[in-house]
């Protein structure tokens, strides 16, 4: 069938979807530093949309984008098949390239319920979930992401079973629910799941998903398991240019750092305003503050701050020559430590 995850080059390089993390402004980060082939919202429930309109409200700020992120994959979750139904069809009109279910996260909360990698205990519903996505999709591809199992490794019966629902795309953490992140991701497996499709669902495309940081990784991995493609995670806040084919965090001086900090941080501010706790911001500004004289303290006066304004204040005190509306996304690719 023709979407766009067929045209993408192999092996495919995928920006993973993380809560408080990839939203549109992070996104655009990424895609002006280096852009992966394809990128994911954070997850959205799709029971929330349709069933209560504050919680629609609070969730309806996961779906805004520009177009500097296509392809753009929106993630849900939740239990009820009629809403998934719902939600494929919203999203259509919304614009999205593709739509993936999250069968993978395992917070104990949320895998006690019959939703993420609670699922997993339920293959019945799962493969409901799939047929009622899929129908409301109409032409976007149906993914799923999930893990090798939820208490012990059962790829053979659950990736298995997954491969027999038709999907278009089959994204796998190398870990099982209930080890959270605690061992290294078992590729493995990954490498089994691969033989799995060649047998059940040739057609379906398997990405391979866990602690990969580098470019070179993700074509050693490719290589080495078969996997179409692999997408990553919290490699990206080693580098936000981890994309970029030669572009490196690491050539970037001390004023540059601070560009790419203040940037973030004024988009930030423009497109959500109050909208959203500006503290969602610090975990980032680890990322930008490091290996220069002085970072630990600068990071540690930035980590007091409640607004944008303190953090403007902060870095003109240290007399970083920034400009206040940050430097437009498209510089950065130009910034002058990054020039050969
Ligand atoms: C802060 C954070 C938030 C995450 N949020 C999501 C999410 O919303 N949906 C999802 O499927 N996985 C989520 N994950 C899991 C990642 O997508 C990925 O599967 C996991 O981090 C393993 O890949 P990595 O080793 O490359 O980081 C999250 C991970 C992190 C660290």
């Amino acid at each position: 069938m023709s979407h766009f995850w067929n045209r993408l080059p192999r092996p495919m390089k995928a920006l993973a979807p993380m809560e408080n993390v990839t939203d549109t402004v992070f996104r655009r980060l990424i895609a002006a530093c280096g852009a992966p082939d394809v990128f994911f919202t954070e997850f959205t429930n799709v029971d929330w949309m349709f069933t209560n309109k504050k919680l629609r409200a609070r969730s309806v700020h996961r779906l805004e984008y520009t177009e500097a992120e296509r392809p753009l994959v929106v993630q849900v979750w939740g239990s009820e098949p009629e809403n998934y139904f719902k939600a494929a069809q919203e999203m259509q009109e919304r614009g999205f390239d593709g739509i993936d279910i999250n069968m993978g996260c395992p917070a104990p909360k949320i895998r006690r319920k019959l939703s993420c990698s609670g699922l997993i205990r339920d293959p019945q519903l799962a493969g409901e979930i799939i047929q009622a996505t899929k129908e409301g999709a109409g032409p976007l591809p149906v993914s799923v992401k999930t893990r090798l199992g939820l208490d012990k490794v059962i790829t053979e019966e659950w990736c298995g079973f997954l491969l027999e629902q038709d999907l278009d795309v089959l994204i796998v953490h190398g870990r099982i629910a209930s080890e959270m992140s605690r061992f290294p991701a078992d590729w493995e497996e990954l490498g089994k799941v691969v033989k799995l499709r060649d047998q059940l669902s040739p057609r379906t495309l398997v990405l391979g998903n866990g602690d990969v940081q580098s470019l070179e990784e993700i074509d050693e991995k490719h290589q080495r398991y078969g996997v179409d493609g692999v997408m990553v995670g919290r490699g990206i806040f080693q580098d936000p240019y981890l994309f970029h084919p030669v572009h490196r965090l690491d050539r970037l001086n001390e004023q540059d750092k601070i560009e790419l900090l203040w940037s973030h941080t004024s988009l930030f501010s423009q497109v959500w305003g109050d909208r959203k706790d500006f503290n969602i911001l610090k975990k980032f500004y680890k990322i930008f503050t490091t290996d220069f004289e002085g970072h630990l303290e600068l990071r540690e006066a930035l980590m007091k701050q409640k607004d944008p304004e303190g953090v403007w204040e902060v870095l003109r005190g240290h007399q970083y020559d920034v400009m206040e509306e940050g430097l437009p996304l498209e510089k950065l690719q130009e910034l002058p430590s990054l020039q050969p």
